[in-house]
């Protein structure tokens, strides 16, 4: 095992309800102690992906080095213990977002990978011409595009719920677009681009009164928020596990039982079925009839290792402290003269979206990197929103558990300086 993997008690996460030590916490985080240009990193672009702590390097690591085989497929002691594993990350998967069942956790490659299954079951078998697909005006283009592209097979249209120039969902307008032709309703928990947090429950119940279920993109939620899919009531709940600390490559589609077992299944192969003829094949029972292949097991393991690391510093503990560095990300931000905060939702949770007056945003972005600030800018795969704010792109600083308050106050004298440098 290699030095840099080595576990260190001193180093491992604040423990649920100790004091919020977030220079302890960052030492758990290999990459959080190098240097970019010369300048120590200052890592804000965690909604594009999360750094990985050594705890979830390390389960990786350990799955290749000791317990490498395949799953599901072997009677030995080796595939029993990958089996094991992988498996166990299914129940963390559930404990983590209270699902009632580990049966109802999909493995999937993340959350695109998530809605697409959904959308092509919908689009083969469930939807006729003349039904209609609700999306929100701030989903990112993952729960826009599959939905796109299922109306256009099966013949259903597509409805936009609006949001208002804050950037807070029109909820009162889906009554209006609910009706009898309405299959299903896709909408974002947390918004990528603007942060805002949606009413779950609020547009759930009213969809469900309308016996429409719905599909919670979950993927900018999922590292900030406590997640509930139960009292949420959500049909189908989506994420990727590298946003929530966890490796590329895995993500996770999370159905109600009865939300699961009426889609077809997305992709034929190994471990799905449970008998093959060429008269007639029968599929296999939840989870493995939508897992068609060897899996990500290392990925499955690793996500496993990052919830139970989440888990471990606490999400209420997570939130409180990315809420204290919104809100100071706020307030610093809006002392930059010629700044403009796109997304002033009440409720917002990990994101914040600016623009600086004549300087583009990825001009922004380049020289933040000089200083070794890292942020996005561009359209965050959210074109419908930067059309609302008229806008072609923007920068975003998006939080993780590790930020800091002077990181926070690091952005805003760097942006005075891009300001003073790229001042026309
Ligand atoms: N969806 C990711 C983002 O918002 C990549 O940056």
């Amino acid at each position: 095992m290699s030095a840099l993997l080595v576990s260190d008690h001193s180093e491992a996460p604040p423990v649920n309800n100790a004091v919020y030590d977030v220079a302890r916490l960052r030492r758990a985080f290999p990459i959080l102690g190098r240097e970019v240009h010369g300048h120590p990193l200052t890592y804000l672009d965690n909604a594009a992906t999360t750094q990985k702590p050594k705890a979830v390097l390390e389960a990786i690591e350990h799955h290749y080095i000791h317990e490498c085989a395949n799953v599901h497929r072997g009677a030995y002691w080796l595939s029993e213990k990958a089996s094991e594993q992988y498996e166990q990350a299914r129940k963390d998967v559930a404990r983590f977002i209270h699902a009632a069942h580990a049966k109802e956790i999909i493995f999937v490659r993340g959350a695109t990978e998530a809605i697409n299954l959904v959308a092509a079951g919908f689009g083969r078998s469930l939807l006729k011409p003349g039904d209609e697909i609700i999306v929100s005006e701030m989903e990112h283009h993952s729960n826009i595009v599959p939905w796109q592209m299922c109306a256009e097979q099966s013949g259903a249209g597509i409805k936009v719920l609006p949001f208002d120039d804050r950037g807070v969902l029109q909820v009162a307008e889906l009554e209006r677009l609910l009706s009898a032709r309405t299959k299903l309703l896709a909408v974002t928990h947390v918004s990528n681009a603007l942060g805002t947090v949606n009413p779950l429950k609020e547009i759930i119940t009213q969809a469900h009164a309308h016996g429409v279920p719905v599909l919670v993109d979950g993927a900018q939620a999922i590292p900030h928020l406590p997640v509930d899919v139960v009292t949420l009531d959500a049909d189908y709940y989506v994420f990727s596990g590298h946003k929530v600390y966890g490796p590329t490559g895995i993500g996770v589609l999370y159905g109600k039982r009865e939300a699961l077992e009426r889609l077809p299944p997305y992709q034929g192969g190994g471990d799905m079925i449970r008998t093959v003829s060429f008269e007639k094949t029968t599929y296999a029972p939840l989870p493995a009839r939508f897992e068609a292949g060897t899996p990500d097991i290392a990925g499955a393991i690793g996500l496993g290792a990052a919830l139970r690391f989440v888990e471990s510093v606490g999400v209420e503990a997570i939130s409180r402290h990315e809420a204290m560095l919104m809100a100071e990300a706020k307030q610093v931000l809006s002392d930059i003269p010629g700044l403009r905060l796109i997304g002033t939702a009440p409720h917002r949770a990990g994101v914040i979206s600016f623009t600086l007056d004549k300087v583009h945003p990825h001009d922004m972005a380049t020289i933040l990197d000089r200083q070794g600030i890292a942020v996005r800018a561009g359209h965050h795969c959210a074109q419908p929103v930067m059309k609302h704010f008229g806008v072609p792109a923007t920068a975003r600083a998006s939080f993780a558990m590790y930020n800091t308050l002077a990181e926070v106050q690091a952005l805003g004298a760097a942006l005075r300086h891009v300001r003073e440098v790229l001042r026309p």
